[in-house]
């Protein structure tokens, strides 16, 4: 996931290098992402929550009994809802405790409920960093899959030199990019189990959003698609016991809980993520996956001209991935859906891509502005679907997309046991 769309879960600690943490705000919301900070009480005493809040926009969350911020957002969500947590500066206490599994606090309490990826910026004297103790409690939240950055060397405020600055907050960005890169949602822990479902030991794939395909560095060709219907589907999957991942092109939405969501740009990159996250049981093709692309990138961005000629692009087919999943010969999903969204004709066209495409079933909707979903079905949160299959035409009342993607996801199931359902094209 690029940066200008992370949700970062900042955890200020109450070390000397608090107020570099608000430089970090700074280089992190001017690179795009969204921070929202948790302080703990000694982090106060070095820098204000009012700094704190007024950098980030948002928020601060200090309080792990706090009944407005329970309300709002309790402390279960904050922990999840992000794409990284960064705790900086890690105290030698905070390391600790998180090593130790301790929840005295809001901030160790988040650590220790989250399924978030944690990058850890430790700070602190350097005879603290070196003491057997922190090393011990380093070692072990390395293995328990948390990353780090720094500390550097350097002349401490008391006066000694060694290990024990925080990074510099451009270096926490670097590194923050780089672990956004890898999906940042920790597997469910051996053991935990999702409540049984009708999907229960299947796997579905899911695609969502719409692609992204370049003309320069700075241009894209995209469409109107939120993700609002794919992720809905993908979560209801979830929630109905499946392994799910999800494959989302760049949508300003979050990744759904307990979902293994990947990050891609372009239909040749979905098309890959996809193909690498097979074999599945299902197979749900939400996405607008952009039909065509510009066949040259250009390296630099296209300048006008003086004398105001109009570029031009040729563009070139992308990758079906629908037809492409759907006709597989060997590693055919057992049910393969995909969706038809149109503008005018909406049956007869998904009638024909049902049967072009070597689907089950296609979900028909109609996305034109004249359609009757009050502000229309692209980017709304409601959307009125035909099901079509090789026994007809199903149309369904006009629903929010969650209902819908609940019904799909249980329509799924029974077409997943009917003994009719075609392994292959
Ligand atoms: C002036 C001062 C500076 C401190 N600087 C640090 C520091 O850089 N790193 C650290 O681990 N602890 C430092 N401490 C100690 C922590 O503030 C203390 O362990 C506190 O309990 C940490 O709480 P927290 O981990 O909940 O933020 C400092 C204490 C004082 C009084």
């Amino acid at each position: 996931m690029p940066l200008n769309r992370a949700r970062i879960l900042l955890i200020v600690g109450g070390g000397i290098a608090a107020y570099k943490s608000l430089d970090l705000v700074r280089r992190l919301r001017e690179r795009g992402a969204s921070v929202r900070a948790v302080m703990t009480s000694a982090s106060a005493q070095f820098v204000t929550p009012l700094s704190m809040a007024s950098l980030t926009g948002n928020q601060v969350h200090d309080d792990l009994f706090s009944l407005t911020d329970e309300a709002q957002m309790g402390h279960i969500e904050l922990s999840r809802d992000a794409d990284l947590i960064i705790i900086a500066p890690a105290t030698a206490d905070l390391l600790a405790k998180v090593a130790q599994g301790l929840a005295n606090d809001l901030a160790s309490t988040l650590l220790l409920a989250t399924d978030t990826k944690v990058l850890a910026a430790p700070s602190m004297n350097l005879r603290m960093w070196l003491h057997p103790a922190t090393q011990r409690n380093v070692a072990q939240l390395k293995t328990d899959g948390v990353a780090f950055v720094g500390p550097d060397d350097g002349e401490m405020a008391c006066g000694e030199y060694g290990p024990g600055r925080m990074a510099e907050p451009l270096a926490i960005v670097a590194a923050a990019l780089e672990l956004l890169k890898a999906p940042t949602k920790l597997p469910l822990p051996a053991g935990l189990k999702r409540a049984p479902g009708p999907l229960t030991g299947h796997r579905v794939l899911v695609t969502s959003g719409p692609t992204h395909e370049p003309i320069d560095p700075v241009r894209y060709i995209a469409n109107r698609s939120s993700g609002k219907q794919g992720h809905a589907i993908a979560l209801a999957a979830a929630q109905a016991g499946a392994e799910v991942v999800l494959v989302s092109g760049p949508v300003s939405i979050p990744d759904p809980e307990g979902v293994q969501t990947l990050h891609v740009e372009t239909a040749r990159d979905m098309l890959a993520a996809v193909e690498s996250a097979l074999p599945a049981d299902i197979f749900i093709s939400t996405a607008a996956v952009a039909d065509w692309r510009p066949a040259e990138v250009a390296a630099s961005k296209v300048k006008k001209t003086a004398t105001g000629s109009v570029p031009s692009f040729a563009m070139t087919e992308n990758p079906d991935i629908l037809a492409s999943i759907a006709h597989r010969q060997v590693g055919r999903p057992k049910l393969v859906v995909g969706f038809a969204a149109e503008t005018g004709n909406v049956l007869t066209y998904a009638q024909d891509k049902l049967a072009r495409k070597a689907c089950d079933l296609i979900v028909a909707n109609d996305v034109s502005l004249e359609s009757d979903v009050a502000g229309g079905v692209m980017g709304g949160s409601q959307n009125k679907v035909h099901l079509i299959s090789s026994d007809g035409v199903e149309t369904w009342p006009i629903l929010d997309k969650d209902e819908v993607a609940r019904r799909l996801v249980a329509r799924c199931a029974e077409l997943l046991m009917s003994p009719n359902l075609k392994a292959a094209p």
